[in-house]
């Protein structure tokens, strides 16, 4: 048995998680050989490729990023973006040149997306779960989003303290696309006072009026706001920052538009921060490490009983496999009920 290995779209900490995971269950259990493509589906059509063996996956459980490397705009079937050139039928030949049985593709919504349309032409894949923004359909998890939680959560609390020193009222940006896991859970964990979220369009008056019953009180306010966040009626001008938007000049990012809307509105000096790739780098933390190593385990279990066409997923604390034309082109959002949206507003945290 001949499997391939890749990790596709941005990197995310527990990538090498993975492919330590997949690589060393593959050839303890199967005796198979592993191939780990480069920079993810564009190996396969510049042709870069390396062995995997126990030696080369040593030692890198730790380690964010990914060995592989990857790339995010790399799609076989429209090379490159939109109106690209169809190079399937060529990555195609060269996976039967290398001979390889099977791909396990480690990525995010649009990886998966990329993977069932090569399982369509023939290709048995299994895919993993990917990103720190937690918006994958049919998994509760996908590892590196309690990498990136950990790290906003110390953001937010290192920017209270100099809030409440200088008096001022502090907007920190997250990572998360169109949703908002990363500065939901965040946001509550680092005691964040007010958190926008794209799910819940923000009304600015209701923001101002917050931070200036917290002038009076406290004197400081910390503001978490979703990169993909907007308020009532925003227009996608607000959203140009984000990384599929139509502007190519990604203009700011929604916790500057926040600041130049409320700083009319207050008297005390309102600053923002936006943690950009700080949210994707550095270690894994336990619990994405042992996630990520039960996710690679499955997926060689899945490769192993031949079962394809499939992606990992957790379900409550149970991993199991859902079908790739279920996730594919799809994303998943926080539902407007969801029970930490209840804590937060329980807990009196203004979501605009
Ligand atoms: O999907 C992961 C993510 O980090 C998003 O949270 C963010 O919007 C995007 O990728 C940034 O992508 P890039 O690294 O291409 O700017």
């Amino acid at each position: 048995m001949h499997i391939g290995i890749l990790t596709g779209g941005g990197d995310c900490p527990g990538l090498n998680a993975v492919i330590r995971a997949v690589t060393k269950a593959l050839i303890n259990e199967c005796g198979a050989r592993v191939t780990g493509i480069e920079r993810g589906f564009l190996g396969l059509l510049e042709r870069r490729v390396r062995p995997l063996g126990r030696r080369e996956v040593s030692g890198i459980l730790h380690l964010g990023g990914t060995i592989l490397g990857t790339h995010n705009r790399a799609d076989p079937f429209r090379y490159f973006g939109a109106g690209g050139a169809d190079c399937s039928a060529q990555v195609m030949d060269y996976v039967r040149e290398l001979g390889l049985d099977a791909l396990v593709v480690i990525g995010g919504d649009g990886s998966m997306s990329i993977a069932h349309r090569f399982q369509e032409l023939g290709l048995p894949v299994v895919g993993v779960p990917k990103t720190i923004d937690n918006d994958l359909m049919h998994t509760d998890r996908t590892f590196g989003f309690d990498s990136a939680v950990a790290v906003v959560t110390d953001a937010i609390e290192r920017l209270e303290t100099t809030a409440h020193s200088h008096g001022r009222v502090m907007i920190v940006e997250t990572m998360g696309r169109y949703s908002g896991w990363i500065a939901l859970e965040a946001g509550i964990a680092g005691a964040a006072d007010v958190i926008l979220l794209p799910e819940l369009p923000y009304d600015i008056e209701a923001v101002a009026q917050h931070c200036r019953e917290r002038e009076t009180a406290q004197g400081y306010t910390v503001i978490c706001i979703a990169e993909g966040a907007h308020p009532v009626g925003g227009s996608l001008q607000v959203q140009a920052h984000l990384p599929d938007s139509p502007d190519p000049l990604r203009l700011g990012g929604i916790g500057t538009v926040l600041q130049q809307q409320l700083q009319p509105l207050l008297s005390s000096e309102v600053r923002s921060v936006q943690l950009g790739h700080v949210q994707r780098g550095g270690s894994p933390t336990a619990f994405d490490r042992v996630l990520a190593t039960r996710f690679g385990y499955h997926a060689a279990q899945l490769v192993a009983q031949r079962r394809f066409g499939c992606m990992v997923a957790l379900a409550g604390d149970r991993c199991t496999e859902v079908p790739l034309a279920d996730v594919a082109g799809r994303n998943r959002t926080v539902p407007p009920d969801h029970p930490l949206l209840q804590a937060a507003r329980g807990l009196g945290v203004c979501l605009g």
